[in-house]
């Protein structure tokens, strides 16, 4: 590992009491090249501009795929990693999709490790914030012919954030446009799925919502995720979230919850669930609460749903479950409780 660090620390220009989501970068990235079929040495160096081709692969066929995960402060004051083994591997299942070679383990998580020790002192401690991980793979040949690449990037921004949404989520059920199809790629962390949803979801954002909840392509009957999480229900007391395809991403978020409520015995059900049941639910006041889950977004109520130009309220109860187990989530990450599932991951300065 090459290791080149910054002559002056920008810690001191942010105000961390007041951190938006992924504006702020630390001192530090982590960057890799691939060239040959092989990998060559990880680079630490001051976070800045990489500069590149016009010709650059990724630029015109979208090649990458990148990964979201976080890391915490402890009320002890280590920094812990979430799950990063199960972001380690999506990353790579994501870049089997898109014929990006697979980056080593250990690339992976000693240049994180390695990287975090350096900028140690970015990491946020509180409730709602955290250091935003993103790892990211592209296409970096100089070349514009449609094929894959043979040269690719691996770099890590670290980017200490607060929440996402700032506040409940509203939704409106998306009819027209599909994120995904079957077959496709929509299961992947591939950048193009997100710069394709941009336009659907202005579009909601101008009738006044926040994000869209994708339906499947065929018949937009079923309930899919929504624009940067995986979503769920609760429905007469039963957990309900559409179970996983080769169109819909594997959230972590999402795992980590289902392997706790299993858990504590709470009822869950992983299958469909149809926009007719789920407003006929709401209009029979059967839904008990819906929310999104994610990295970024963690666990974000939703408070309204859109569908065909009518709005149904959902109820957002502070006693609900996406609180309590919101809280049960944080308090693993906080060290506040045990790490039964074994899932952190602390680094040591
Ligand atoms: C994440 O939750 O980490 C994501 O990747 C969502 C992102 C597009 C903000």
């Amino acid at each position: 590992m090459k290791i080149s660090k910054v002559n002056q620390s920008r810690i001191n220009e942010v105000d961390f009491s007041n951190l938006p989501f992924g504006k702020v970068f630390t001192d530090h990235m982590l960057i890799c090249t691939y060239e040959n079929g092989q990998w060559g040495e990880p680079e630490i160096r001051p976070y800045g501009p990489i500069p590149m081709s016009p010709a650059t692969h990724a630029l015109h066929y979208g090649q990458a795929v990148f990964e979201g995960m976080k890391a915490y402060r402890k009320d002890n004051g280590v920094v812990s990693i979430f799950r990063p083994e199960a972001n380690f591997q999506r990353l790579n299942r994501s870049a089997e999709r898109m014929t990006i070679p697979p980056v080593p383990r250990e690339l992976f998580m000693d240049g994180l490790i390695q990287l975090i020790q350096l900028d140690y002192d970015w990491v946020p401690a509180g409730e709602d914030i955290s250091l935003y991980i993103r790892p990211f793979l592209y296409a970096s040949s100089e070349f514009i012919a449609a094929r894959p690449s043979e040269s690719y990037v691996f770099c890590i921004l670290l980017s200490p954030s607060g929440p996402y949404y700032s506040g409940a989520v509203k939704v409106k059920i998306e009819e027209k446009f599909v994120r995904s199809a079957d077959g496709g790629v929509g299961f992947a962390k591939a950048a193009g799925n997100y710069g394709a949803a941009f336009y659907p979801t202005r579009l909601a954002q101008e009738a006044g919502f926040t994000q869209i909840i994708w339906t499947d392509h065929k018949n937009h009957q079923l309930i899919e995720e929504s624009g940067t999480m995986n979503v769920a229900m609760v429905i007469d007391g039963v957990f309900r979230t559409p179970a996983l395809s080769d169109r819909i991403l594997a959230g972590i978020t999402r795992d980590s919850i289902l392997t706790m409520l299993r858990d504590q015995g709470y009822p869950v059900q992983e299958g469909p669930v149809t926009v007719d049941e789920l407003l006929t639910a709401a209009r029979e006041g059967r839904l008990n609460e819906m929310f999104g889950m994610g990295t970024a977004a963690v666990i974000s109520p939703i408070s309204h749903i859109g569908y065909r130009g009518q709005i149904v309220e959902v109820p957002t109860p502070t006693d609900g479950l996406s609180v309590s187990i919101k809280k049960a989530l944080s308090d693993i990450r906080l060290g506040r409780t045990a790490d039964k599932y074994g899932w952190m991951h602390d680094v040591f300065r």
